[in-house]
């Protein structure tokens, strides 16, 4: 079986443009022009969900010219699945803090948000400004008011309710994520609804990643027996 929802940590771009001699912002357009060409593909092989970490909270500690070099790609690109939007059935959306985005940029986001809302093809969560950590602090936060202004009995608040208040709220969680680069930790991505998914961790650096790569990781995910902590003998 395809796994229904996939997340990427889609890491590398910055080796990938080092061992070319070229700027980090050439690595990360490449990365970019990556993530279009594989959800193209994931979408045709039936995977529904493909949620994609893009910029991190943690990611401001980056130099500002790196940083704006991300953000004009995001505009750029916004643009282009704006663009595509008109020719093909993909839903986009996002997750993560978007308050800290300049004003334009998150005006464009919400544009394409609306005008892909009712697509019926596989649906591209991208995460910007995304802290996993920060997401279950935000749900929290909102949690906390539903208690206080008596929409939500303390005793109603449930891993299944909580789960509501999280920026995911409409997404089932991932089945299989995948980090490419070598790294092999989560950097404050989806820490909560991760908590049963299948981990896949390749070398490969994201720009370098194909549908060919997408199918070696959905390939050892079919072999691997997902028993949720229950017994199956
Ligand atoms: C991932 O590539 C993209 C973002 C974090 C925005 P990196 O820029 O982290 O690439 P490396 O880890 O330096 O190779
Ligand atoms: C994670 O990669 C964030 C994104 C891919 C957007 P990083 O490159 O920022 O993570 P660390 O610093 O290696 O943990
Ligand atoms: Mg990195």
């Amino acid at each position: 079986m395809v796994p229904k929802h996939v997340a990427i940590i889609m890491d590398g771009n910055g080796r990938w443009a080092k061992a070319r001699l070229l700027g980090k912002a050439a690595g990360h357009r490449a990365g970019a022009q990556a993530l279009r060409k594989l959800a193209t593909e994931a979408e045709k092989i039936g995977v529904k969900f493909l949620t994609v970490y893009a910029f991190s909270t943690e990611n401001w500690k980056r130099p500002q010219d790196e940083i704006d070099s991300l953000m004009n790609l995001l505009r750029d690109y916004i643009q282009q699945y704006i663009d595509d939007s008109k020719k093909n059935e993909m839903r986009i959306s996002t997750i993560g803090d978007l308050s800290k985005l300049e004003p334009d940029l998150r005006e464009k986001i919400r544009d394409l948000e609306s005008m892909t809302l009712a697509k019926k093809g596989m649906r591209v969560i991208i995460a910007l400004n995304y802290g996993g950590r920060d997401d279950i602090v935000r749900a929290a936060r909102k949690a906390a008011l539903a208690v206080a202004s008596g929409k939500l009995g303390s005793n109603g608040l449930t891993e299944e309710s909580f789960g509501q208040f999280l920026d995911t709220s409409d997404v089932p969680d991932p089945d299989l994520l995948i980090r490419t680069s070598g790294e092999m930790r989560m950097s404050n991505f989806l820490l909560w609804q991760t908590a049963y998914s299948e981990m896949y961790f390749t070398k490969k650096l994201w720009p370098d990643f194909n549908i060919s790569d997408l199918n070696d990781a959905i390939e050892q995910y079919r072999s691997r027996d997902r028993r949720f902590g229950a017994r199956k003998d």
